[in-house]
């Protein structure tokens, strides 16, 4: 999708569709109790009086509601040279923020695009500063260009090919336009991760992974290593190993380096990710029903590996190392056992009490090696536990951190990022949980706090060093498809990881 950015008054532009935002101003305050049958105030977000006339019977009809993602689509709009103009509802413009914006310019793609419609320009809303406007509507258009469809023979392969945004008001066009172009970047390392997540685990092993990744590195001009199990084992990657000894599948230890000219020698910003390209629980297997979903196992590697092709585009000065542990997870006469013990990189050892808890040991040992490569500052990323999709539902990503510094930043970048996490605690009060009578710790410390003890076993590794953790179990993958996104990978936690990470270099 090509983007532009253009000053024109939007009623002159000629398009196949001109896309406007309609607000409710009603306020909130006026009537009170309010009148629930009370005609919505609505009004479309543009200066230009060219663009509100050819809305306004429809808005004055009653029949728009003015509820979020409400579409209605006018052809040949009197007063404009575009030839269609496409109403999306916002809802209430008081709580219209970047957030809604990103999802009403996926929505817009979405609706335009089943259309068979190829092109289009959309009026920023001026409510919002025009910079952070730009960037929100061509990452959410992005997103909504994005389909899973891959596979099938009736794939109809409609995209939108071009996007013109309209930007009001005597703005300075070369900021936008770089606000554009650092967007575009995210956007579509965002959809490259949603690609690498929707493959299925026939076509996703951890060596095509890893081919992925080297092939993304060379493009982009950043150095990658793919390891095989002989390192994995030189290394003495236990943890990691125990999980690779059930597959047939041979694992991949992925390390791609961002060092720019210039960069400070500290800090070295690390990015570990769970590559299961399909984990089946092993001997502890998981029940047949849904076990296809197991597929996306390895969406936290795919968004490192995204948000690595984001950086060395974006080039901020500061040195990241990317670390992706991939392999299966499966059952076989080779598997590791529940009652096993392991001893991971760090020399810790562990009692293996489910096999199916196998993220947090690849990650064990990838959280390890970072901090021996010189990282100074972790953070991980991984479809961890069952548990935090019971904690947080899906709209939410946990976060957990053993540092408050770091999750301020981070805290700031998921804002910007306009994605939601939600921090969860890792108080010592629950390493209990995670003790055992034969080894220092076990894998599995049960069902309550699920996600809080997983994440008390990955701090194990962690130790003093700032870190956080994500678990994006239930919002990698969206279940239901909305106005905004289809339903398939969702690439979460690529935009706030990204934005973290420059915010770094300022
Ligand atoms: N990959 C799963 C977690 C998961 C669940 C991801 C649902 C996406 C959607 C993970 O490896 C797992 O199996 N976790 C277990 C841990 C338990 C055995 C301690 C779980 O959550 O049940
Ligand atoms: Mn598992
Ligand atoms: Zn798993």
């Amino acid at each position: 999708m090509k983007t532009t950015i253009s000053l024109s008054t939007p009623s002159q532009v000629e398009t196949e569709s001109l896309v406007a935002i309609v607000l409710d101003n009603t306020d909130a305050n006026s009537a009170a109790p309010k009148n629930k049958d009370a005609n919505p105030q609505l009004a479309v977000e543009t200066s230009d009086a060219g663009v509100k006339a050819p809305a306004a019977d429809l808005l004055a009809s009653g029949e728009v509601s003015g509820k979020p993602f409400e579409s209605n689509l006018l052809h040949k709009p009197a007063g404009l040279k575009a030839k269609r103009l496409l109403l999306i509802s916002g809802g209430t413009a008081r709580k219209f923020t970047s957030y809604e914006l990103r999802r009403i310019a996926g929505t817009a793609v979405r609706t335009l695009k089943a259309r068979g419609i190829r092109s289009f320009a959309f009026i920023a809303p001026p409510s919002i500063p025009a910079v952070e406007a730009v960037r929100s509507i061509v990452e959410g258009a992005l997103v909504g260009n994005f389909d899973p469809d891959y596979y099938r023979s009736d794939r109809r392969d409609q995209k939108i090919d071009a996007l013109t945004i309209l930007a009001s008001g005597n703005t300075d066009k070369d900021a936008l336009e770089k606000a554009a172009n650092e967007a575009q970047i995210i956007g579509e390392s965002q959809n490259f991760t949603r690609d690498l997540v929707n493959e299925p685990s026939n076509r996703m092993t951890p060596t095509i992974l890893g081919e992925r990744a080297k092939k993304m590195c060379d493009q982009v001009g950043l150095k990658c290593e793919v390891y095989g199990a002989d390192k994995i084992k030189e290394l003495k990657m236990g943890a990691f190993w125990s999980v690779a000894q059930g597959s047939d599948e041979p694992p991949a230890l992925i390390v791609m380096k961002y060092e720019p000219a210039g960069a400070p020698e500290k800090p070295v910003l690390g990015l570990v990710g769970k590559g299961i390209t399909f984990d089946t629980g092993g001997i502890s297997i998981k029940p047949a029903d849904g076990m296809e979903k197991m597929k996306y196992d390895m969406a936290g590697g795919a968004t490192m590996i995204g948000a690595m092709r984001a950086i060395a585009l974006l080039k901020p000065k500061v040195k990241v190392i990317g670390i992706v542990c991939a392999t299966e997870n499966m059952p076989s006469g080779k598997a590791q056992k529940p009652g096993d013990v392991q001893i991971a990189m760090s020399g810790k050892s562990i009692e293996i009490i489910n096999t199916d808890a196998e993220g947090r040991l690849v990650l064990a040992d990838g959280l390890f090696y970072a901090r021996q490569l010189g990282c100074t500052h972790l953070v991980d990323a991984a479809t961890l536990t069952g548990a935090v999709v019971i904690a947080l539902g899906y709209a939410n990503a946990g976060l957990f951190t053993n540092d408050d510094a770091m999750y301020e930043r981070f805290h700031k970048a998921n804002n910007d990022a306009g994605e939601k996490m939600w921090r969860l605690p890792v108080d010592d009060e629950y390493k209990e949980n995670i003790k055992s009578t034969i080894a220092d710790i076990v894998n599995s410390g049960g069902r309550w706090g699920g996600a809080i003890n997983a994440a008390m076993f990955l701090k194990e590794f962690a130790e003093d060093t700032p870190w956080i953790h994500l678990d994006i179990a239930g919002t990698a993958w969206t279940e239901e498809q909305k106005p905004w996104i289809a339903k398939g990978p969702s690439g979460i936690a690529l935009r706030s990881l990204v934005e973290f990470v420059k915010g770094f270099a300022n």
